[in-house]
């Protein structure tokens, strides 16, 4: 059995609803210059906005001008609790501002207001792949250590304005994507620019040990401030299976989750684990973690762990070598498992292996804050969209949840289904990449006038937490 309180809902991310990219005083995001992509046709950061490309981030959904319309449907569907993230733009257009901008600050407390009118808890993301785009121009973003003190400044105004709206929050969204290290992850992680003669693994590493320390730092100021307030850290969690059972693939999955997920191990316990500090030592890399670093770790333990799930990976050993460290290059496909439009290969049984993985190292509380399927919708004849497979996906991992209760003991506080309502895809800028129980009409070629309609899910999810999960 869920707990009673358990908080069901659904999450977005402002850059990918808000629209309004430039409205109110807000700054421009990394996200605001990165351009649209496709199924397999990966995004483009731009120096600045270029005249002539397409930036969908600019429009999203106009959840800035709609929020209250969709925010009464989420409520219709009864939901419990919303996670959004606060646009840093609109707050700090720059980054580095001395001020914040009222206009902004004022948005969040209407968002929020509108949230606990309909008894919605808001639960919020301070830092969602929008990082003022400024700070990647000037400082090269946390490759550089005063983007620590910007951080804090920024959290430290959003727990002082909201703290009695606000209970849940989160540091930095899927920090740990960058392990992958490519521009877009690094662009939206950390506001890092790539340059020639760099060696992309440390300028990562770098980065996101200032990220780790800013992290820290902020759940500091946040006990500080209201001891009441729950900070916790966000992961992107997808679980690595061995291909085989070939003792070689079986080390090849092990150094691949150290390599993904050593950022909760931080978060969580307060210091690098001895695995990644050997990495350093091997690869010859100079100390980047200062002694004061390492008291501010300890220090800033997060409360509970947050992280989304959308699938599993299998890992195959090619190389022979004895370090078996994670290149991105050694997963292959499971043939267990069906995969979605985009690849991303379904799995409800991970959801559970992986709440166990943090439950047994980590003994916090959890909550999913991203959870669902990213699918081509099509408009029935009766103008409705019959989700079905949208409904299955989600019924099995809500399944999978359930059982992780019940069998492993795991304390979880929530549930945050991926996205309640249509936006821009995160890695492909596509509309057409469809989460929602809410269909908004925009496509992918900028066409429609972003109304919102309900789909057969949303009706599904309504009786989900009517019953507090019982009938699925
Ligand atoms: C997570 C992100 O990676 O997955 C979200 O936190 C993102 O921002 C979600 O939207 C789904 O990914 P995508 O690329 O299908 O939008």
């Amino acid at each position: 059995m869920l707990r009673k309180d358990f908080l069901w809902g659904g999450a977005i991310a402002a850059h990918q609803a808000e629209g309004a990219w430039d409205t109110d005083g807000k700054g421009v995001s990394c996200s605001d210059v990165e351009t649209i992509g496709g199924n397999g046709i990966p995004r483009r950061l731009t120096d600045g906005i270029v005249p002539g490309e397409v930036y969908p981030n600019h429009e999203g959904i106009h959840f800035y001008e709609h929020y209250k319309e969709d925010i009464a449907l989420f409520a219709e569907m009864g939901f419990k609790g919303f996670r959004t993230s606060i646009a840093w733009t609109r707050i700090f257009p720059n980054g580095d501002d001395d001020k914040p901008n009222e206009a902004g600050l004022q948005f969040y407390d209407r968002l929020f207001d509108e949230c606990h009118k309909y008894g919605i808890e808001p639960i919020v993301t301070l830092s969602h792949f929008e990082m003022p785009y400024h700070l990647a121009k000037k400082y090269n973003g946390f490759t550089d250590r005063r983007c620590i003190d910007f951080f804090v400044r920024f959290a430290r105004v959003c727990f002082e304005r909201y703290q009695t709206k606000v209970k849940y929050w989160m540091t930095f969204n899927e920090i740990n994507n960058q392990a992958d290290v490519n521009q877009h992850n690094l662009i939206q992680e950390g506001a890092v620019i790539l340059r020639e003669g760099d060696d992309p693994e440390y300028i990562m590493y770098l980065s996101a040990h200032h990220e780790l320390v800013a992290s820290a730092l902020a759940v500091k100021a946040a006990h500080e401030i209201n001891p009441d307030l729950m900070v916790g850290c966000m992961i992107g969690m997808n679980g690595v299976y061995p291909a085989t059972c070939d003792p070689q693939d079986v080390m090849n999955a092990l150094g691949a989750m150290h390599q993904k997920y050593y950022f909760a191990e931080v978060h969580a316990r307060g210091h690098y684990p001895k695995h990644i500090l050997k990495k350093f030592e091997r690869k010859g890399y100079p100390d980047f973690i200062l002694p004061e670093d390492k008291e501010i770790l300890e220090q800033g333990k997060v409360d509970y762990i947050a992280f989304s799930y959308y699938m599993s990976y299998a890992s195959s050993h090619k190389r022979g070598n004895k370090d078996f460290d994670y290149t991105g290059e050694d997963f292959v496909r499971n043939t267990y498992l069906k995969a979605s439009d985009w690849g991303w290969q379904i799995d409800p049984l991970g959801l559970r292996w992986c709440l166990s993985w943090f439950h047994d190292r980590f003994e916090l509380p959890m909550m999913i804050v991203e959870n669902g399927f990213g699918a081509y919708d099509k408009i029935g004849e009766d103008g409705v969209i019959d989700d079905q497979y949208r409904i299955d996906y989600l019924k099995e991992h809500i399944q999978a949840l359930k059982d992780a209760v019940e069998y492993e003991g795991v304390d979880l506080l929530g549930y945050m289904m991926w996205s309640p309502i249509d936006i821009v895809s995160a890695s492909t800028g596509e509309y057409d990449k469809r989460y929602g129980f809410i269909h908004v009409n925009r496509t992918n070629e900028g066409e429609g006038d972003f109304s919102r309609s309900k789909k057969k899910s949303f009706h599904w999810y309504k009786h989900v937490i009517e019953t507090n999960g019982e009938e699925l």
